[in-house]
C-alpha cells in the first residue's frame, strides 16, 4: 500500500495550498490556520497529494508534529489498513478506579492467525429477532448462551471472560500500532461499526456452537422503536445470568431508555421520552448522517493518533445507552458505561446487535429515499484493516473490514421492527433569539465552563439543489479534547443563543457531544495524553429548516452538559463522503 505520501515532505507547500484553495476557514476570531481538506474537490487533492478524509486540521497537526519532531523514518508514516497483531498485544490503558481484570489480551497462540472465509451460503440464515418481542423460551436460550460461555475456563477463548475482554482489548489501546507509541482504539473512528459486527459474528457462532443449534441467533435490543425502548425484561430478573448487579438500579424496567442521557434524569412522561427518542435517532441517522464519515467517523488510518472522531450513531444513542444502563455512582460507570468492562454485560451483546441491525437501517433509508451519501466507503484502508478473534473453534481468525459488508454472506439477517423515526424531525422553536448583533469574540481554544456562543462564517451561501447533493456543509468542532478521566457530553446549538428555550430534542439542537471515560497513552513513554478527537454536525437540511440558508454566518452555542472539555475551534466545511 503506497500510502506514504499524503501531504508529506512539502508540508508547509500543503499548508499553503489547501488553506488558500478551501477559504474554509471562518474569521470572527483568531484561529491558527491550518490545513483542512474537507472543502476541496476529490480531484484537486489528488493533485495535491492530500488525502480528502483528513478532516480535523488537530490531528493533522499532530500527525505533523509527530513526523517532524521525530525525524521522520518509516514509524511516522500515516497512512494503510489499521492491522492488529497478536504479539504486540500489552497493557491495557484504563481509567483509574478500574475493577478487575486488568489484562485485557486474548490467550497467546503459537499458530498464525488463519484469514476468514465466508460461512457456506447453504448455512441457515439466522434471524436475529427484536429481544421485546421475541418470546421467553428464544430468551432462554440467550440465557443459556451466557451460561455456558461463563461455565468455561478463562484460558478458554470462547468463555465469556475472554469474550468481553477482546472488547477491552480494542478500546484500550492493548494492541500497539507498527508505530509502538500509538495504541489501536477502534472508537470514535471508521472502524466503529465494523469491529462490533466482526464481534458479534464471533459471538453468535460460539454461542451456536455451545448450544448445538447452528440457527441460533442473537436477540437485539431495539431502544430505537417504542415497544423496544425499555430494558428487556430478562435482564433485569436478579435470579437469571442476563442480569448485572453493577448496573444503574432506577433504569430497570418499565423505566423508558433515554437516548440522549447523561447528565440530570428528564422529567418526561412515556410519550414525552418516546417522542424525544425518536427525535435522537431522526438526528443521528438521517440528518446529520448524510455521509459515510459522518455516519461510521472519521478515517483512522495507520501511524495515525486514535479517535480522529465518532460518527453520529456512535456518539449517541450508543454513547448513551452504555451510560444509560451503567451504574452512574461509580466513578466509571461500570459495566456497560466505560469501553472497558462494557462486555461483562450481556446486555452489552444486544444493544450492539440493534447498532449492527442501524448500519443496515441507514442504508436501507438511503436506497428509500434516494440519500446518496448512506454508502460505506471503499477506501482500501478501511476495506483492508483488520481484526483477531477466536472463532467457535478456538482458532485464531483475521478478519477484514472487507469480510464485514455483507450480512447475507455472514449468513445472518435482522427481523424487521420498523423504523419509526424516519419521520420524526423535530420542530423548529418560535421566537428564539438567533443571533445577538455583535457577538463578544471567542478565542480559541476554549475551556467549555459555561455556555459558549461563536459567529461562524459560512463559505458559501444559498447553493443549489444541485452543489448541496453533491457537498454537504458541515460544522467542524475540532481540538475536543479532555483529560481522558471524566465523562464528557456538550451540546451543539445552530441559531439559538437562547438555548434554553429550545424544548428538548428541538431543531435547533444540532448535534451532541457524548463520551465515555477514555483514557490516552503515549506507550512510548508510558504517559497519559489528553484524548483529542472532533465532531461533526450536517448543516444543509437544518439551515434550510432554520430559514437560514441565505445567511452568511450562523450561530453556534456549546453548552457544556458533564465533565471539562476544552474546544480548539469551529469552521465550516464542504464534505463529499
Ligand atoms: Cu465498543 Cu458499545 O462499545
Amino acid at each position: 500500500m503506497a500510502m506514504s505520501t499524503r501531504c508529506h515532505a512539502p508540508l508547509a507547500a500543503c499548508v499553503f495550498l489547501v488553506c488558500a484553495v478551501s477559504m474554509a476557514v471562518y474569521t470572527a476570531f483568531p484561529l491558527s490556520m491550518s490545513p483542512c481538506t474537507n472543502s476541496l474537490s476529490r480531484a484537486l487533492l489528488a493533485i495535491s497529494g492530500l488525502d480528502p478524509y483528513i478532516t480535523s486540521c488537530a490531528d493533522h497537526d499532530d500527525a505533523s508534529a509527530a513526523r517532524l519532531s521525530d525525524g521522520g523514518g518509516s514509524d511516522n508514516i500515516i497512512g494503510g489498513p489499521i492491522v492488529t497483531n497478536l504479539l504486540t498485544c500489552g497493557n491495557a490503558t484504563l481509567p483509574p478506579h478500574a475493577l478487575p481484570p486488568f489484562y485485557c489480551c486474548p490467550p497467546m497462540t503459537t499458530a498464525e492467525p488463519i484469514n476468514f472465509t465466508f460461512p457456506d451460503p447453504s448455512e441457515p440464515l439466522r434471524v436475529r429477532r427484536p429481544a421485546h418481542a421475541v418470546g421467553a423460551e428464544y430468551m432462554a436460550k440467550y440465557e443459556r448462551v451466557i451460561a455456558l460461555m461463563k461455565a468455561l475456563p478463562h484460558s478458554d477463548p470462547r468463555s465469556f471472560y475472554q469474550v468481553a475482554n477482546i472488547h477491552c482489548a480494542y478500546c484500550t489501546t492493548s494492541y500497539r500500532q507498527a508505530n509502538p507509541k500509538l495504541g489501536v482504539q477502534i472508537h470514535f473512528s471508521w472502524l466503529f461499526f465494523t469491529f462490533h459486527r466482526a464481534h458479534l459474528y464471533f459471538f453468535e457462532r460460539i454461542a451456536a456452537k455451545l448450544l448445538g443449534e447452528p440457527e441460533f441467533a442473537l436477540p437485539f435490543w431495539s431502544w430505537d422503536v417504542p415497544e423496544g425502548m425499555r430494558m428487556p425484561v430478562e435482564f433485569a430478573n436478579s435470579s437469571s445470568v442476563l442480569y448485572d448487579p453493577i448496573r444503574n438500579p432506577s433504569h430497570a424496567p418499565p423505566k423508558l431508555v433515554d437516548l440522549d442521557f447523561l447528565g440530570p434524569e428528564k422529567n418526561f412522561t412515556d410519550e414525552q421520552q418516546i417522542q424525544h427518542n425518536l427525535r435522537v435517532m431522526y438526528k443521528q441517522m438521517i440528518g446529520n448522517a448524510a455521509l459515510p464519515s459522518l455516519f461510521h467517523g472519521q478515517p483512522y488510518r495507520a501511524g495515525q493518533n486514535d479517535m480522529p472522531g465518532a460518527g453520529t450513531v456512535e456518539l449517541a444513542p450508543h454513547n448513551t445507552v452504555h451510560t444509560w444502563t451503567g451504574d452512574i455512582t461509580l466513578p466509571n460507570v461500570e459495566n456497560m458505561g466505560d469501553y472497558y468492562s462494557a462486555g461483562r454485560d450481556p446486555i452489552f451483546y444486544p444493544h450492539h446487535n440493534n447498532i449492527d441491525r442501524l448500519w443496515q437501517a441507514w442504508r436501507d433509508a438511503g436506497v428509500a429515499r434516494g440519500y446518496r451519501g448512506h454508502v460505506d466507503f471503499t477506501d482500501p484502508d478501511w476495506l483492508d484493516s483488520s481484526f483477531l478473534f477466536y472463532n467457535e473453534d478456538a482458532r485464531l481468525v483475521r478478519i477484514t473490514v472487507r469480510d464485514v459488508l455483507d450480512t447475507e454472506k455472514l449468513r445472518y439477517t435482522h427481523a424487521g421492527v420498523g423504523m419509526p423515526w424516519l419521520d420524526a424531525k423535530p420542530p423548529t422553536t418560535p421566537n428564539v433569539n438567533t443571533k445577538k448583533g455583535s457577538l463578544k469574540s471567542v478565542r480559541f481554544p476554549v475551556s467549555l465552563d459555561a455556555a459558549v456562543s461563536a459567529e461562524v462564517r459560512r463559505p458559501r451561501v444559498l447553493r443549489s439543489r444541485h452543489e448541496k447533493m453533491a457537498q454537504e456543509e458541515v460544522l467542524v468542532v475540532e481540538g475536543v479534547e479532555t483529560n481522558g478521566n471524566e465523562l464528557v457530553k456538550f451540546d451543539v446549538f445552530v441559531n439559538a443563543m437562547e438555548h434554553e428555550k429550545v424544548e428538548a430534542g428541538g431543531r435547533e439542537l444540532a448535534g451532541t457531544f457524548v463520551s465515555m471515560k477514555q483514557p490516552s497513552m503515549d506507550h512510548r513513554t508510558g504517559k497519559r495524553k489528553p484524548m483529542k478527537t472532533s465532531m461533526r454536525v450536517a448543516l444543509n437540511e437544518l439551515l434550510e429548516d432554520l430559514g437560514a440558508d441565505g445567511d452568511e454566518s450562523v450561530t453556534v452555542t456549546l453548552v457544556p452538559r458533564r465533565g471539562n472539555v476544552r474546544i480548539g475551534g469551529l469552521r465550516i466545511v464542504y464534505m463529499t463522503e
